[in-house]
């Protein structure tokens, strides 16, 4: 619990406006898409990063934990106050400070919606690409702080690669600024990409500065039905290896269709195994020469049905269905598992065979779906609260087998809470320790968001 002097410290800093302790709101700050939850004993919306600045200076004086947020649609537990303390809610820090045209750069505060920063740049013919599922409600600065992924990452990369530079409140205060405003810069250590990913344990993002690309003149989209997941995920493989980057290619297997068609009262498949969704971007004449091509790689590896969105309504369509998975799947299992793990594209077909047979041998339901084209694969196990012991030890299962095909245990996620006991599964001892160094030095008292990441600091 925060003692009366500190919440009235905080009060100063914030306005009295901007600090909540009362239960409900404790509550609505408390958890995340994961569903993990544990109750704040206050949550501060600060407005600059001088006020962020002040509120860690006392968090290490008083000794109480802060714990950055964002939406609060992060997958790992990454925002949830697991050891209480402060939740810093970056709802006020929520404008997009500059776009520059010229030299095709955006400044943001981190509470700013993704989709909000996207629809703004290509309202000016520009194109911000990393695209979370969540888009419509996601923060830049959740995105920064899990380095989020997406549907576009296969052709355009993550959260990571449209960075320059960053503002950034240090935990034990200090304010600094990363990288620069150019597309190059090796001016010492590159704390922009330390800090990117690294789930609000190592900084507060108050700032951050996106590079853009051109809006692509053209965008075409299909959709393939399969009779199974495996006819599917070999399109994949063979999409991957050719000459063609599409700038998305998703996967939703059968389980994933069909909750999704009682989600949006819909018959989306007819009753199909699997889908694909398949889109390519650049000059008109050559996406739809691509277009025609994974057209017919889908036919050749088994596609029953292949059909080419005619206008923009029916993109928005399709993409709406593939947004629509992970609350479809909420709606039917409220503590669903959701792991989000990678492997090289090429093995999304073995890793896809290896799920389905631990789905088996321990008699779980699990769906797959997700970003198949960068080998990022959302595999969900729908369970009963009793199942979940079972449930766990079929994920180690599930990671040990993505390690021997050389993939990794978070794609785009982050380890938060929900991974923290198998990452050193697949991070060395080492490594472990120098990453644990780096909190050490950075956060000596241990303040920003405690417990994530790693089971233990020491
Ligand atoms: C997605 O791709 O839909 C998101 O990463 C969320 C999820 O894994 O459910
Ligand atoms: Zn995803």
């Amino acid at each position: 619990m925060l003692k009366p002097h500190v919440l009235k410290e905080l009060a100063q800093i914030v306005g009295p406006a901007n600090l909540f302790t009362d239960a409900e709101e404790m509550i609505v700050y408390s958890y995340d898409a994961t569903r993990l939850a544990s109750l704040p004993w206050a949550v501060a919306r600060p407005a600059s990063a001088q006020e962020v600045s002040g509120i860690l200076l006392l968090a290490n004086r008083e000794r109480f934990p802060v714990v950055p947020r964002g939406a609060g649609t992060g997958m790992s537990g990454g925002s949830v106050p697991s050891s209480g303390g402060l939740v810093l809610s970056f709802e006020r820090m929520n404008r997009i400070l500059e776009i520059d045209e010229l030299n095709r750069t955006a400044v943001v505060e981190p509470g700013v919606i993704t989709g909000d920063l996207q629809r703004e740049v290509e309202a000016r013919g520009l194109f911000y690409p990393p695209d979370p599922a969540s888009h419509q409600f996601c923060t830049l600065g959740g995105n920064v702080a899990e380095c989020a992924g997406g549907l576009r990452a296969v052709k355009y990369g993550v959260t990571r690669d449209y960075v320059l530079g960053l503002e950034v409140v240090l935990p034990t205060g200090e304010i600094i600024e990363t990288g620069a405003r150019t597309l190059k810069s090796v001016a010492g250590y590159d704390l922009t990409r330390l800090l990117i990913g690294s789930e609000g344990t190592l900084g507060v993002v108050t700032k951050i500065i996106v590079k853009l690309l051109p809006l692509p003149e053209s965008v075409r989209t299909l959709s393939a039905f399969f009779p199974d997941v495996t006819s599917a995920a070999q399109a994949v493989a063979r999409i991957m290896a050719g000459a063609i980057v599409p700038r998305a290619l998703e996967l939703i297997d059968g389980g994933a269709i069909r909750a999704v068609e009682n989600y949006l009262k819909q018959d989306i498949s007819h009753g199909s195994g699997a889908m694909l969704l398949v889109e390519v971007d650049g000059p008109a004449a050559a996406t739809l020469i691509e277009i025609e091509t994974f057209e017919r790689i889908c036919r050749e590896t088994g596609a029953v049905t292949v059909t080419r969105a005619a206008d923009k309504a029916e993109q928005d369509q399709l993409w709406k269905i593939r947004r629509s998975i992970s609350p479809a799947l909420y709606t039917i299992k409220p503590r669903k598992i959701n792991e989000d793990i990678v492997v090289p594209p090429s093995r999304v077909p073995d890793i896809i065979a290896e799920v389905q047979e631990i789905a088996r041998r321990y008699g779980l339901l699990i769906v797959t779906f997700g970003h198949a084209g960068d080998g990022n694969i959302h595999v969900n196990i729908l369970i009963e609260e009793e199942e979940r012991p079972n449930a766990a030890e079929a994920v180690k299962e599930v990671f040990a087998a993505v390690l021997r095909m050389q993939g990794s245990i978070s794609g785009e996620h982050g380890i938060g809470l929900s991974k923290a006991a198998y990452l050193p599964m697949e991070v060395g001892k080492h490594a472990l320790d120098a990453m644990k160094k780096i909190k050490r030095a950075l956060d000596p008292n241990n303040i920003l968001n405690p417990g994530k990441i790693f089971i233990s600091a020491e």
